[in-house]
């Protein structure tokens, strides 16, 4: 079976600004107490007018610009997302008219944090059945517009962006996706959800007056199962690919917490200097996170040919993934 890899990212965030300081004004919160539990100083939110499929396609352009690839020679445009423009359509379907990715097949998946390795998971399948050759995987997440802007439990935490990779064929030498991980465990959605707007609860105006749209977390809950789950997701991952953590070049975890993301490295006895962190400037931007965090460490120039990164995520649903890359 021929192998997949990576062959160019991009991404996109938008241009406003909200920090610590500002939030301290909308709620009884601190920069001192935001900075301190979650490492996050500021974050990024979409214009009134900016949806997922227009983050998602500003970041697409710009890993097709990276790559020379014309969007009429994409296969299948994968997004991963909880905040789609719609429920119907797709984003990923916006997506490709934004593009004029005319030829693409088009899809979204909702594997919450965890989504863009989900979606990079289907990804490599579709390219190593030969199914497809060209495949722009996506995470976009609009997430300041399922935040409860009055719940300091949540609107301290998150923040809006894309980031795209573009998936095909790996010549021989040339890097490639070594494994993808992906698990879940629905009995525990409930730490993390949006309880109104789907078919169990729909929309009414109860249901707005309680704000029950908003995303809703158990936050030290979900907390403590996601160290013990990456914990074990990382450990696992080395091992079924017989590999020493001191040969992982980079980790990109998602970027929920920074005191998770600390817990996982020092798990792994890898020093921080070769883990990628952008939860300061961006918070959790959910399925966009580890994307953006992996253009950047392009371009950046962090990663060389035949050097091992490892992508790991945690989130709603609950899921979890992982990733393995050489470069
Ligand atoms: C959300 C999170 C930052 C909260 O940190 P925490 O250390 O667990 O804090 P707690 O929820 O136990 O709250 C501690 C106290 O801070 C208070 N608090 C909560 N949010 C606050 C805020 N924004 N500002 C000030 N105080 C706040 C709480 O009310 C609580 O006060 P109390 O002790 O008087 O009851 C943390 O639990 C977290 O990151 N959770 C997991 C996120 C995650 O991985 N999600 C999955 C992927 S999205």
């Amino acid at each position: 079976m021929p192998q997949a890899r990576i062959t160019a990212t991009g991404s996109y965030v938008p241009a406003k600004k909200l920090t610590n300081l500002d939030l301290e004004k909308m709620v009884d919160t601190s920069d001192e107490w935001i900075t301190a539990r979650t490492g996050i100083k500021e974050r990024r939110i979409a214009a009134r007018n900016q949806a997922c499929s227009d983050l998602a396609a500003k970041a697409g352009a710009s890993a097709l610009k990276q790559r020379g690839m014309k969007s009429s020679e994409l296969d299948l445009i994968i997004v991963a997302t909880v905040t789609p423009d719609t429920f119907v359509p797709s984003a990923a379907c916006m997506v490709q008219e934004k593009l004029g990715a005319a030829k693409a097949a088009a899809f979204d998946i909702n594997a919450a944090c965890s989504g863009f390795i989900y979606a990079l998971s289907v990804a490599n399948a579709f390219v190593r059945s030969g199914q497809y050759g060209k495949v722009l995987v996506i995470g976009s997440e609009v997430l300041s517009k399922i935040t409860n802007w009055q719940d300091r439990s949540t609107c301290v935490l998150f923040g809006d962006g894309a980031g795209a990779v573009l998936v095909e064929p790996a010549p021989a030498g040339e890097g490639r996706i070594v494994s993808v991980d992906i698990h879940a465990d629905g009995s525990k959605g409930d730490l993390l959800m949006i309880p109104a707007g789907g078919s169990r609860t729909p929309v009414s105006e109860e249901t707005v007056k309680k704000g029950l749209h908003y995303l809703q977390m158990s936050g030290n809950e979900t907390f403590k199962v996601a160290v013990k789950t990456l914990e074990n997701l990382v450990l696992n991952t080395l091992r079924s690919n017989g590999l020493q953590s001191s040969q992982i070049s980079l980790l990109i975890p998602h970027q929920a917490n920074l005191r998770i993301i600390k817990a996982t490295a020092e798990r792994l006895g890898i020093p921080m200097e070769r883990v990628a962190v952008n939860i300061d400037r961006f918070g959790n931007t959910s399925a966009a996170s580890i994307p953006i965090a992996l253009d950047e460490a392009v371009r950046e120039g962090r990663l060389k040919r035949g050097e091992y990164v490892l992508l790991e995520a945690f989130g709603g649903g609950l899921t979890w993934a992982s990733a393995l890359l050489e470069w």
